[in-house]
């Protein structure tokens, strides 16, 4: 019977080199610009017990349907998940491990979304992002918006939207579900009947609706900002003020409602033009107050915003910025002897911090070079009977068509000569 073969899981895929080196670029990217602005890495698991992630939001989608729980061997067994998101993780870590506040992290990492897969929606998926807990300063969400954005702009893209809304505090939070539940039972008629069965649940998602028999209803309906307590609204108009200031355009988007139920004040997303609108949402964030509190702590403002690190890149695509950096070795060794001396000569080269490489096999002259002109390397060292007898080596400029003879115990300087040109 033939073995079966296997694919990546639905929704997963592998991330094969160069792309692997571009995803980690842009990783190098966020971590030297979150670096800069006084964060610290975090390395969280990627499970946790399911009552962490419960407590961002029981009616959402991520937590009824999307998690990927599990049992473990234990006696009694332990109900995990893995992480859906990271912003319950690092809330349980700061309740373990009490850090000074500020408590600044931010991270890089896979997370985990049973969803269905489509463009730009995978079942694994990552993100970059940051957390700051203890500080309910608006002038904090101004730096971390302002953090997101410059991430964009150092990766050249152009088109990425800032879309800005308030979604109030537990006290003005009722007042205004209240009125909104009271619109959206008057219009349930007009609604569609996935939007029916959401408003049972959670009348603030039925704003999430894309569907196109929606919008009247929506667009009608009352929004939050005109809700706000003062102290709520006060913190708005710091935030938008802190923005202006800095020259950071924004959209207030008064129907943006976040997929996940944690957030109060301040909430944001950053939608790619260049991408359809399905998969536009770069990223999003904002405050969670309560979380802390939520996950048996003290009280504890809290903020923070992942990005989508492959839909990001997809919009870097279609907009043509952020390229793959270049992998090609500096040279290629030809060794056309017995294959010991490209090993030799690779290993020296790769000691002095360069980049080396070579074929396997003892393959033909013509076969090699083709092998050297397809790494892309900038020179190829080429070892011979002559070059032996004479203690040289033959370096040839696959770019120039020059070629040369060096000694062999000169060629690890004149290699870092030739490619610091
Ligand atoms: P989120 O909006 O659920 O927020 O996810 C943030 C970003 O992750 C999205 O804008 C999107 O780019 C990307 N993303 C989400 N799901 C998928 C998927 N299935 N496939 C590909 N990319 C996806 C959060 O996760 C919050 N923890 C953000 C946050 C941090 N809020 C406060 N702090």
């Amino acid at each position: 019977m033939a073995s079966p073969t296997f694919r990546a899981p639905k929704g997963t895929r592998d991330i094969l080199s160069p792309e692997s080196e571009r995803r980690r670029a842009l990783v190098e990217v966020f971590a030297a610009l979150a670096g800069r602005a006084g964060f610290g890495e975090i390395e969280s698991p990627l499970f946790e017990n399911i009552g962490v992630f419960l407590r961002v939001g029981e009616t959402t989608d991520i937590v009824t349907k999307e998690m990927f729980d599990f049992h473990d061997k234990g006696d009694p067994p332990e109900h995990l998940a893995l992480r859906p998101e990271l912003t319950a993780s690092i809330c349980r870590a700061f309740v373990e491990h009490r850090p000074v506040v500020p408590w600044k992290v931010w991270y890089a990492g896979p997370q985990f979304r049973y969803e269905q897969p489509q463009a730009g929606r995978y079942r694994q998926f990552t993100q970059v992002g940051v957390e700051v807990l203890g500080v309910d300063d608006p002038l904090l969400d101004v730096e971390i918006i302002a953090l997101a954005r410059r991430f964009y702009d150092t990766l050249g893209l152009g088109r990425v939207r800032l879309l800005l809304n308030s979604l109030g505090d537990p006290t003005c939070r009722p007042a205004y579900l209240e009125a909104l539940t009271a619109h959206l039972l008057d219009h349930a008629a007009e609604l569609s009947p996935q939007a029916r069965v959401t408003l049972e649940r959670n009348p603030l998602r039925v704003l999430d609706s894309k569907r196109a028999e929606d919008q009247a209803v929506i667009d009608a309906a009352p929004v939050m900002v005109d809700h706000l307590t003062d102290e709520s609204a006060a913190h708005f108009a710091a935030v938008t003020s802190g923005l202006d200031r800095l020259g950071i355009d924004y959209e207030i988007s008064p129907r943006l409602v976040r997929g996940l139920d944690y957030y109060t004040r301040t909430t944001f997303e950053f939608a790619a033009d260049a991408l359809p609108g399905a998969q536009n949402a770069v990223g999003g964030g904002g405050r969670y107050d309560g979380l802390v509190a939520d996950l048996g702590g003290p009280d504890t403002p809290g903020i923070g915003f992942a990005l989508g690190v492959d839909r990001t890149l997809l919009a870097c695509d279609a907009e043509g910025v952020f390229p793959a950096p270049a992998t090609a070795p500096d040279v290629f060794v030809v060794d056309v002897v017995d294959g010991t001396h490209a090993l030799t000569v690779c290993e020296d080269l790769r000691a002095a911090g360069l980049a080396a490489d070579r074929a396997y096999g003892g393959r033909s002259m013509k076969a090699q070079m083709k092998a050297a002109g397809r790494s892309g390397a900038r020179l190829a060292v080429i070892v011979g009977d002559d070059e032996l007898a004479t203690g040289r080596v033959t370096v040839r400029d696959l770019e120039r068509g020059e070629q040369t003879t060096v000694p062999r115990d000169d060629l690890v300087e004149h290699v870092r000569r030739a490619t610091a040109q």
